[in-house]
């Protein structure tokens, strides 16, 4: 039997997209890279890798065609042409989202009403559904709509491990993909001076493991009408083979506040690495390094451009400082907004990548 082969479209944070090409193609999927994401094509079995492997990604999307419409009839009627039975159970509640540009239709509301309907009606329903949600993204360019449907429901950022967290934690994604993009592959020490909720260092132990960061969550795909859960579970099981048990693994992860390190200890535990994972309250400035080289990672406070103190400042400074001084030899790298406050440190980083998170510009910086 032929497996049907749909065209997929990863979305990434933007810098992040080469990364996630390289972890689809470690999948042996390869993928074409544009702003913001990654495309590629494949079955069944290519979109649940995907969702259950990709540390970098933040939700996969299968396109489901392609259509021109400069009036609302001719919308409803090649949007019920398309193939929502394969997708789309009946009644299922279709959560649309749209974004226009350069269209005759702009009207979203109405653009995302109308799929709605059409939905319902390729599906055999008298009126939209009102069960479990499924995202639509509609994308209308130049009066050409890209319709998508989401395969993975929650963003993938959300493995399920954060039960708890203090200030400004990193996204999971990010935190991966930056320490992909450092290079880390768990063979050598990682020290996260500045831990928060453990974010890198619980990436960190799961990228040593090589342990599928979807594991354990759901995905909108497994409500779609042809799931195949056993195609699911045998490739979950056969990530599970696939674990490493690193021997020498060093992964330090410390933080001045006993909260965070509480939150951190939490997280590491739901997450399954809490044995894997030194954390412990102590100030960045303290630390020493061990043997072995390695990769220091800190995403220090910054607070509102407003409130840079004095007190930041010479935090930047002490953390050059350290950088400079006691792991001059090692990978130094640092996550923070601007280059104002990176300055302070002393060092003249280079940008890696510049991601947003939460709604805040950071950059990832490293040492020269
Ligand atoms: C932006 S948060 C880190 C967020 C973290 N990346 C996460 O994903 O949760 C900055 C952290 O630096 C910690 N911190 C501030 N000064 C410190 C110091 N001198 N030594 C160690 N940690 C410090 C704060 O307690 C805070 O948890």
């Amino acid at each position: 039997m032929a497996v049907v082969q749909n065209r997929y479209y990863v979305i990434t944070p933007p810098g992040l997209e080469l990364i996630c090409a390289g972890e689809l193609a470690r999948l042996g999927i390869p993928g074409s890279v544009s702003r913001g994401g990654v495309e590629f094509a494949g079955g069944l079995r290519e979109l649940y890798l995907a969702n259950l492997w990709l540390r970098s990604a933040s939700r996969v999307l299968v396109r489901l065609g392609e259509l021109k419409a400069r009036d609302f009839p001719t919308l409803y009627k090649r949007l019920v042409r398309l193939p929502w039975g394969r997708f789309i159970k009946p009644g299922t509640h279709c959560e649309v989202r749209v974004t226009c540009h350069r269209s005759r239709l702009n009207h979203s509301g109405r653009i995302a009403e109308t799929v709605q309907t059409a939905v319902a009606k390729a599906l055999g329903e008298s009126s939209a559904g009102t069960g479990a949600a499924q995202r639509i993204f509609l994308r209308l360019e130049d009066d050409c709509c890209q319709l998508s449907v989401d395969s993975s429901g929650e963003l993938l950022h959300r493995r399920g491990y954060r039960q708890a967290s203090v200030t400004a934690p990193l996204r999971e994604n990010l935190a991966a993909g930056a320490l992909l993009l450092l290079g880390y592959d768990g063979s050598r020490p990682l020290i996260d001076g500045m831990t928060g909720s453990g974010t890198f260092a619980i990436e960190a132990a799961l990228i040593a493991l090589n342990r599928a960061p979807g594991r354990a969550r759901q995905f909108a795909f497994m409500h779609w009408p042809k799931y195949r859960q056993s195609l699911w579970e045998q490739l979950c099981l056969r990530a599970k083979a696939q674990e490493n048990v690193p021997d020498e693994l060093q992964i330090v992860a410390v933080d001045s506040n006993p909260l965070a390190i509480e939150a951190a200890q939490q997280n590491a535990k739901a997450a399954g690495v809490a044995s894997l994972v030194s954390l412990r309250q102590q100030q960045m400035q303290e630390l020493q390094p061990g043997p072995r080289r390695g990769l220091i990672i800190c995403n220090p406070p910054y607070g509102e451009r407003i409130g840079r103190t004095a007190a930041l400042r010479s935090l930047y400074r002490s953390l050059g400082q350290l950088y400079l001084q006691e792991f001059s030899d090692w990978q130094g790298a640092l996550v923070c907004p601007d280059a104002e406050l990176s300055r302070a440190t002393g060092i003249d980083f280079a940008p890696v990548a510049g991601f947003s998170n939460g709604g805040i510009r950071v950059s990832l910086l490293k040492k020269p």
